[in-house]
């Protein structure tokens, strides 16, 4: 069977849109029909007209589709397609936290769970942390969530006093410093650029620190150059097809991880063939209580209107 054949016609026939994250396997983000980081796919689901979502991410991102779509299918080739760092958040423990903290203003990454986001004030992606923190009085305290990297990046960046929850990114803390520094002995005139889920070691090497999109956007606007890329490899499909010509390494990862690069497994559980199946089988879907979906909306909603 053609796959790629067989997706494009059942996506016609169903009237469904296929979104995926920069970190998927090339084959999936060149059948899609928007590749985007975690703020653009959100603010392309919460537009599109399609009856079915095929998500092809993560599932805290295929539940944030829901959530602004609550009567259309959402379906996840992969439902396991989960991550780290949305796991380290539990919902009980977080709560916790907020309340013994009543006056700060609760802010988290989006990745993170439907319950999670109904326990915040308002949500951010990496592309529009600084400006989301920045939204929000001075003198109002703030509870940062779940990544505590990308948090001390925003408060290196912002002089904010945040309050950070100690979760992570396995890909983004699986990068080597030595090799770093080893790989740019050997490519002496490479820039670096990385995304801030990095740790801070990781940062402080870097010439661009930004968004999937953003990092994308960075090489396009300097083409002439050549960079060490520290965020999941998955990207340098989106990069390379863009700017053939632009030479590209990824950050090398330490010993223990899976491959030479840092990749998220999560993201590669999604398959082609795990996406015809979900696509004609309108399953695994993703399902979010109506009464998380009522809170969890206006923080996403609030995010989309300061991100226009
Ligand atoms: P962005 O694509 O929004 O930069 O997020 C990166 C990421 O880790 C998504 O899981
Ligand atoms: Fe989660 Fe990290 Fe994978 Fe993104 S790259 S989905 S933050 S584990």
């Amino acid at each position: 069977m053609d796959l790629v054949k067989e997706i494009q016609r059942l996506k016609k026939e169903k009237n469904a849109v296929i979104l995926a994250h920069y970190y998927q396997i090339g084959e999936i983000q060149d059948i899609a029909d928007y590749v985007g980081d975690s703020l653009g796919l959100s603010q392309k689901a919460a537009e599109t007209d399609a009856d079915i979502i095929v998500f092809a991410g993560v599932h805290f991102m295929a539940e944030t589709a829901k959530i602004l779509n609550p009567s259309k299918k959402v379906v996840l080739p992969d439902v396991n397609a989960g991550c780290s760092l949305a796991d380290s958040c539990p919902p009980d423990a977080f709560e916790a936290f907020t309340k013994a903290h009543p006056d700060h203003v609760v802010i988290t990454y989006v990745n993170c769970s439907a319950e999670i986001k109904a326990l915040s004030d308002i949500v951010c992606t990496s592309s529009n942390a600084l400006k989301i923190v920045e939204s929000v009085p001075k003198d109002t305290p703030i509870i940062f969530a779940p990544d505590k990297n990308l948090g001390r990046y925003i408060i290196n960046e912002t002089g904010r006093d945040m309050l950070l929850w100690d979760g992570s990114c396995v890909v983004h803390e699986a990068f080597s410093m030595d090799k770093l520094i080893a790989l740019h002995k050997k490519y002496p005139d490479y820039k670096i650029i990385a995304h801030p889920e990095s740790e801070t070691h990781i940062l402080n090497t870097a010439t661009y620190i930004g968004s999937t999109s953003g990092m994308i956007n960075y090489v396009k606007e300097h083409q002439d150059q050549k960079f060490i890329v520290a965020t999941e490899a998955g990207i340098l499909h989106k990069m390379q097809l863009e700017m053939p010509n632009t030479e590209l390494v990824p950050a090398p990862a330490k010993e223990d991880n899976t491959c030479a690069c840092s990749e998220c497994h999560f993201m590669k559980m999604n398959t082609m063939q795990k996406l015809y199946d979900c696509l004609k089988n309108e399953s695994p879907q993703i399902e979010v209580d109506p009464a998380i979906i009522d809170r969890a909306l206006l923080p996403i909603e609030r995010m989309l209107e300061l991100s226009k």
